[in-house]
């Protein structure tokens, strides 16, 4: 077993994940960088962290796959014998972001699946494990983190199955919150903004546009490190008595404005 307090980021070979992955080693965290497909990405994010005098180990799991999840725990544990964070990043977008009068079954079975149902059970697992570790003495505290967007709140006609799913993390975070909180493991929602990644190159054109008409304040995309920035002062302790609250990382744009 490590003595380093471990870190486990879903979605951690590309885009935000991989920001935060690479940020909590810089934190001391041994890391369990999950992918789903992009083994290369993945080894390139260990080998990163490794070469850094860390710890870190590679896992494939689809999030939205019972035994896929079950694996990535025992796989998590058996390498380094605890879990202090969770964090829920994997995500994905709406399949060819279609109008609502034509969203299909297929998108949001998917979007649910990876980006709710994944998170959701797999915040249940983890947090089993946790109560198990801390009852034991083997970890002080537990932190789940869930990455959301603003599409929680911003709602976007061409991509429903994503804001529907990614507003119900509002409310996981929350029940979560409560019931761990006697249990020593606290609970965040981390609501990035508009974050240069893979997910959105495909509308950068868009994206620009709207940053040169200031539809949020501080005029320039998010970038991954802005987001672990974020997930590093959560589960750095700085917040001792919240719990359940929402850390919107978006450059401003939810502030309303007439
Ligand atoms: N980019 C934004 O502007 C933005 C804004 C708000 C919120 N978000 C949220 O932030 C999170 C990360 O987004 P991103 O922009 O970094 O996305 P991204 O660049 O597309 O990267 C997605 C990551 O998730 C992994 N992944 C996808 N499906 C998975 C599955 N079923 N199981 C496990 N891992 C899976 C990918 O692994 P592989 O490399 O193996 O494919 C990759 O590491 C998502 O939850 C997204 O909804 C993003």
């Amino acid at each position: 077993m490590t003595a380093h307090p471990v870190a486990l980021v879903t979605g951690a070979s590309r885009g935000i994940g991989r920001a935060i992955a690479l940020e909590l080693a810089r934190c001391g965290y041994a890391v369990v960088v999950n992918f789903a497909h992009n083994a290369a990405a993945a080894d390139e994010v260990v080998e990163l962290i490794l070469n850094a005098n860390g710890s870190a180990l590679a896992v494939p799991a689809d999030v939205a796959d019972s035994a896929d999840r079950a694996r990535l725990v025992a796989e998590s544990l058996s390498a380094f014998g605890r879990i202090d964070v969770l964090v829920n990043n994997a995500g994905i977008t709406s399949a060819g972001r279609r109008d609502l009068l034509e969203a299909t079954e297929e998108s949001w079975d998917a979007v649910f699946g990876v980006n709710l149902k994944g998170p959701f059970f797999l915040s249940q697992t983890v947090a089993r494990e946790m109560v198990r570790l801390i009852r034991e003495g083997t970890i002080p505290q537990g932190k789940i983190i869930n990455v959301s967007s603003i599409s929680a709140a911003a709602g976007s006609t061409d991509r429903a199955d994503y804001c529907i799913a990614k507003s119900a993390i509002r409310m996981m975070t929350e029940l979560f919150a409560a019931r761990l909180a006697d249990e020593q493991i606290r609970v965040y929602e981390v609501r990035p903004g508009v974050i240069e990644t893979d997910m959105t190159a495909p509308v950068k054109a868009k994206y620009d546009s709207l940053i040169a008409s200031g539809t949020w304040p501080l005029r320039r995309w998010g970038q991954g490190d802005d987001v672990a920035k974020a997930v590093a002062a959560l589960v750095g302790d700085f917040f001792p008595f919240s719990t359940g609250d929402c850390l919107n990382v978006d450059g401003g744009f939810h502030i309303r404005r007439l």
